[in-house]
């Protein structure tokens, strides 16, 4: 399978979980683009067979989270009718309401969401490598 991950980091740790997650992706035999999202091609990235959207958490630490404006708005750009995708971002406190909320613009785009997971550091977001595993080849 095609598998695009686009990311969001303003100091690193989403980009080395993306790129993790990326690896992993690779080490089980697909496809895989990981690009931040400033640079990211909403046609190419529409492409893939499965699609997985990572944003740092910006809010108030214990309230307020949301991913970034580049990230929803880059969501807002794809065309996603029936692709599997993934949400998932990086915190250090609380994660609040972010996830389902990517998670909803996500389907609202025509995507399957059948993943949201989170870090708290710059490693692979529990709950991704199972998610890879059920994907098939
Ligand atoms: C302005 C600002 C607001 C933040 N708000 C939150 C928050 O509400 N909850 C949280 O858990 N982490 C918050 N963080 C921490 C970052 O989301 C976290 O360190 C993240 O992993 C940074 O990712 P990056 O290195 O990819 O930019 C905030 C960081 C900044 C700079």
């Amino acid at each position: 399978m095609r598998i695009a991950i686009v990311y969001d980091s303003r100091t690193g740790t989403t980009k080395a979980a993306a790129e993790k997650m990326a690896d992993l992706v690779t080490g089980k035999g697909h496809d895989c683009s990981v690009v931040p999202v400033e640079g990211a091609d909403a046609a190419e990235v529409s492409r893939a067979d499965a699609v997985c959207i990572g944003s740092w958490t910006e809010g108030l630490f214990f309230i307020l989270q949301h991913a970034t404006r580049a990230t929803m708005e880059f969501i807002g750009t794809l065309s996603l009718e029936g692709k599997h995708a993934v949400v998932f971002c990086t915190y250090k406190t609380s994660s609040g309401k972010m996830l389902p909320k990517m998670a909803q613009a996500m389907e609202d785009r025509g995507a399957r969401v059948t993943g949201q997971f989170k870090a708290r550091g710059p490693d692979i977001p529990g709950g991704f490598p199972a998610w890879v595993d059920e994907l098939g080849s």
